[in-house]
C-alpha cells in the first residue's frame, strides 16, 4: 500500500527551459515505476516537461511529441515511455492499446492527455495540472500532486525551488 502524500506544490517555470528542467528532476528522482499524469490546455507546457523528464532519464536525443504515436518508449539509465492520448476519444480505442503493461512498467511513464486512464493508474504516481499565466503567456504555472511511496528526493528537491 503506497502512502498518501498529503501535499500539493506550485511551481512557475519562466521559460522553456526551466520547465525542461523541472521535468528532469522528475526524471531523475520520481520512485521506480512512477506515471506522472500532465494535465493542462493545448500549449500549455506539458509535452516541453516530458522532453525534460527524458532527459532526466538519460535519454540521449530528440524527444518527439507523440501526438500521433500515442506511446513513444526511449532506454536511458531509466527506461522512459511518453504517451500522449490526445487523440483518443473512446475507451474501445483505449483496448487498443496495451496500456496496462504501459503503466505497468518499472522506468518512469509520462501521460498527456490522461483523463481516459487516469482510473488505471497506480501509485506511485503524480498528477501535474499546467496553466498559462494570462498576463505573462511565457510563464507556465505547474501544480505537482504527489501519491504513495517514494517521493522523498523529489520533495527535497521542489522544496529547494522558489
Ligand atoms: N514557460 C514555458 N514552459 C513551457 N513551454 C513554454 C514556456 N514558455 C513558452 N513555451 C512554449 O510553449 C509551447 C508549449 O508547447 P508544448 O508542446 O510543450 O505544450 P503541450 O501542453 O504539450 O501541448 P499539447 O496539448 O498540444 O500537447 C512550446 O512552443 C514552448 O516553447
Ligand atoms: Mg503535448
Amino acid at each position: 500500500m503506497g502512502r498518501t502524500v498529503d501535499q500539493n506544490w506550485t511551481r512557475a517555470a519562466a521559460d522553456s527551459d526551466s520547465m525542461r528542467d523541472l521535468g528532469a528532476a522528475f526524471g531523475r528522482l520520481a520512485p521506480d515505476g512512477a506515471v506522472i499524469l500532465l494535465e493542462g490546455e493545448l500549449g500549455a507546457g506539458k509535452t516541453t516537461f516530458a522532453q525534460g523528464v527524458g532527459l532526466g532519464c538519460g535519454v540521449a536525443g530528440p524527444i518527439a511529441s507523440p501526438t500521433y504515436n500515442l506511446i513513444l518508449e526511449y532506454e536511458g539509465r531509466r527506461h522512459f515511455t511518453h504517451v500522449d492520448l490526445y487523440r483518443l476519444t473512446t475507451e474501445t480505442d483505449l483496448d487498443t492499446l496495451d496500456i496496462d503493461a504501459v503503466l505497468a512498467g518499472d522506468g518512469i511513464t509520462c501521460v498527456e492527455w490522461p483523463t481516459l486512464i487516469a482510473e488505471c493508474v497506480s501509485s506511485p504516481d503524480a498528477t501535474l495540472q499546467f496553466t498559462v499565466n494570462p498576463r505573462k503567456p511565457g510563464v507556465r504555472e505547474v501544480v505537482v500532486s504527489l501519491r504513495g511511496r517514494g517521493w522523498s528526493r523529489l520533495i527535497d528537491w521542489l522544496a529547494d525551488q522558489p
